[in-house]
């Protein structure tokens, strides 16, 4: 038996302090093992047929030819598959997005729908007889043209009301000295995360086992459990390393299959989806049509302010892109309207994708709020200013800290706003047009209940267990840090085992709550075995652990309008004879509670403003109305922002810490790109005096919109 002495000595905390990746060297290394590359003896290969009809029924698949081909162990589909139950409300309150209740029916729902799995001794095998297998369908028409007209719309509320309202607005707008009425649009844009989607399935003793790339083991496990009649204590999911996720990383049909593969062979069976797959079986962000009208007083007060959005769905499933919901954070007005509406079309089911309804929202009313303070002639910054609400909008209730304008300050002094000149067009460097343009921003600030252990070893060094999932976040080590801090030692003395339900239910890495939420957990069981030690306890062999469940603690939160915030800033150069448009500089300036980690929590950050570049110039998936599926479905077809397009990126903070966590945290996974769409689209504006109102700012829109602007 050992005395620990560490609750005593002094300590330096290392909450704030830049700490690397704990598990970069592995990954750089090649050490960790990602869901698609962990070993299994005797491990049999799944291999997805696709649909290439958008809508219909299956009439047959001449499965007997493919099942003689080598290596060929079974071919699952809708006339042998086992069951599923999908009558089950799944995470917030939905119903399973029936992507994931593969071979249940003949129906074609969508291009790119499972209608078999082929499973093989090999991976190779798999792919050669997936691409034989002949499938003869039913075509039935399909629809998949989305756009503002659409007869069947409807409002749909998804994760928050599908419509507010507060006051006259027409009576108002009439009555307003500026108006400001505009229609934007986003494309479809896709997650696309480095690791594609793998799950390995097996039976071990009773216990299905699912090595797996996902956001959250007790998701998965729930899903499953449900989804193949199971206990979940019968299921245990581990996802040691994920290499991105973004919303697209939950139960989706690769996972459903292997299971049902290594159910029906009795033998682990691995599906990997390819990018191509990637494209119709991962989720993706609905396009949106957004209509924007503001009324203001010439001083830039907002009378009227409504917000109407409009998503896609699938015809089986309701996903809602509630772009309209950040209108009822950002500004009040004396009239207040939102809606968030859908339209069900033959595609597959959009999903959450970084800033769920903030992303693309953002962009229509911030740029909205652009129009708005040019026709006020008042400076963008000191509009948002002059419309701090100070209780939420449509809410009412008071927020918990809201440090946008602080933001909006510290950004303009940082970039230099006061220099600007507000005319459009005014600035030039050789032929190219230049400008600046910025965005307010904010996201929920949340926590979900979570549970963690802590065990004190003898050798004074600790192991914290808990449901986490690291999906390229530096979860793992801001995780260590939060954990070192309560237990008074040092990091190096700290063990995080995170990505295995075993360890029990936690937050998934969702919604910006991870970290927070799993953070929270860590923080009570972590506290408890320090003071455990504190009365000088020895410590056995097997060490002690504590356990903890934050369920009451965050029940018993106030309600309040809790977010964070930010501001956005870019300057972009415009080439007026190609069209091309290139954003020299970003600065982003945010709240977003204590930051445990400055080195991921930047890098977080800014790949959140990269990722707003690449909204704003670059991304885009061109649904063909023909086929009903997609034109370059691959990452040749569906441009990103790469090393060239990234410029110099500033993204920093001010001082946020919240007073109702019990370490601070916010937040930090999607506030980054919220509004930098919009400004790099305002610079776009500040550049060359045309309003781009349509994303992305392609190279032709520029060039067709200087051909048709008055002065041309
Ligand atoms: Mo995120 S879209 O909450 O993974």
């Amino acid at each position: 038996m050992t005395t620990l002495t560490t609750a005593t000595t002094l300590h330096t905390p290392a909450v704030g302090t830049a700490h690397t990746r704990i598990e970069g060297r592995d990954k750089v290394t090649g050490a960790a093992r990602y869901a698609g590359e962990v070993p299994f003896a005797d491990l049999a290969h799944g291999w997805l047929v696709l649909s290439t009809v958008a809508r219909g029924r299956i009439r047959d698949l001449d499965t007997e030819s493919v099942l003689a081909m080598p290596g060929v162990l079974a071919v699952l589909e809708h006339r042998n598959a086992p069951r599923l139950t999908t009558d089950y409300t799944s995470l917030l309150g939905m119903r399973p997005d029936p992507t994931c209740a593969v071979f249940q029916h003949d129906r074609v729902p969508h291009l790119g729908w499972p209608v078999a799995l082929v499973v093989a001794e090999t991976s190779e095998q798999a792919r050669e007889a997936a691409e034989t297998l002949v499938v003869h369908y039913e075509q039935e028409p399909h629809d998949v043209g989305f756009g503002a007209g659409h007869p069947d719309a409807y409002a749909a509320d998804g994760h928050m009301p599908a419509v507010t309202e507060k006051g006259d607005l027409d009576a108002e707008l009439a009555a307003a000295a500026v108006v400001v009425d505009a229609e934007y649009t986003t494309p479809e844009e896709h997650h696309h995360p480095m690791e594609p989607h793998a799950a390995t399935a097996r039976w071990d003793g009773g216990r299905l086992e699912v090595t797996d790339s996902n956001q959250g083991a007790t998701w998965v496990v729930g899903e499953l459990a449900n989804l193949f009649s199971l206990d979940p204590a019968a299921v245990r999911v581990r996802s040691e390393h994920v290499g991105g996720g973004f919303g697209s990383k939950g139960v989706r049909a690769h996972q459903v299959a292997a299971v049902m593969a290594a159910t029906v062979l009795q033998r682990p069976v691995r599906v990997v989806l390819t990018r191509r797959q990637m494209f119709s079986l991962a989720g993706y962000r609905s396009p949106t049509v957004q209509h924007v009208r503001l009324g203001a007083d010439t001083d830039g007060h907002l009378r009227a302010l409504a917000h109407r959005s409009l998503s896609q769905t699938a015809t089986g499933y309701e996903f809602v892109e509630s772009s309209a919901g950040v209108a009822r954070v950002m500004y009040d007005a004396d009239a207040h309207h939102t809606a968030n509406r859908v339209v069900r079309l033959d595609v597959p089911s959009p999903t959450f994708m970084r800033a769920p309804g903030e992303a693309p929202g953002s962009f229509a009313l911030e740029a909205a709020l652009d129009e708005l303070a040019e026709k006020c002639g008042i400076d963008p910054i000191e509009l948002r200013l002059r419309n701090e609400p100070d209780r939420g909008p449509v809410s009412g209730l008071p927020f918990a800290g809201r440090n946008l304008a602080a933001c909006l300050r510290e950004g303009a002094r940082r970039f230099g706003w006061g220099e600007r000149d507000p005319r459009p067009g005014r600035r030039r460097e050789g032929r190219l047009l230049l400008g600046t343009g910025m965005a307010a921003a904010s996201f929920p600030a949340g926590a979900m209940p979570s549970t963690a252990s802590a065990t004190a070893h003898p050798d004074g060094t600790f192991t914290v267990r808990i449901s986490a999932a690291d999906i390229g976040t530096g979860a793992r080590t801001a995780l260590t840090l939060v954990a070192a801090d309560a237990l008074r030692t040092s990091p190096e003395r700290v063990r995080v085992r995170i990505g295995d339900s075993d360890f029990g239910p936690a937050m998934i890495a969702g919604g910006s709550m991870g970290t927070r939420s799993w953070a929270w957990a860590i923080r009570v069981a972590a506290g408890e075995l320090r003071e455990r030690l504190a009365l000088g306890t020895g410590i056995p062999p097997e060490g002690i652990t504590v356990r903890s469940d934050t369920t009451e603690a965050i029940g018993a939160l106030a309600a309040a309008e809790r977010h964070s915030y930010g501001a956005q800033f870019a300057e972009v150069a415009v080439d007026p004879g190609t069209g091309e448009v290139r954003v020299r500089r970003m600065l982003g300036v945010f709240a977003a509670g204590r930051i445990v980690n400055p080195l991921t929590a930047r890098n977080q950050l800014r790949g959140g403003m990269i990722w707003g570049i690449s909204m704003a110039l670059h991304e885009e998936a061109v649904r063909d109305r023909v086929s009903g599926g997609h034109v370059g479905a691959d990452l040749a077809g569906y441009h990103v922002a790469t090393h060239a397009d990234v410029p110099r990126i500033e993204a920093d903070w001010i001082e946020d810490t919240d007073p109702d966590d019990p370490v601070g945290i916010k937040g930090i996974g999607e506030i980054g790109i919220v509004g930098a769409a919009a400004a790099v689209a305002n610079a776009v504006w500040h550049a060359t005096g045309v309003r781009h109102r349509s994303l992305p700012i392609r190279p032709d829109r520029i060039l067709a919109a200087a051909a048709e602007a008055p002065d041309a």
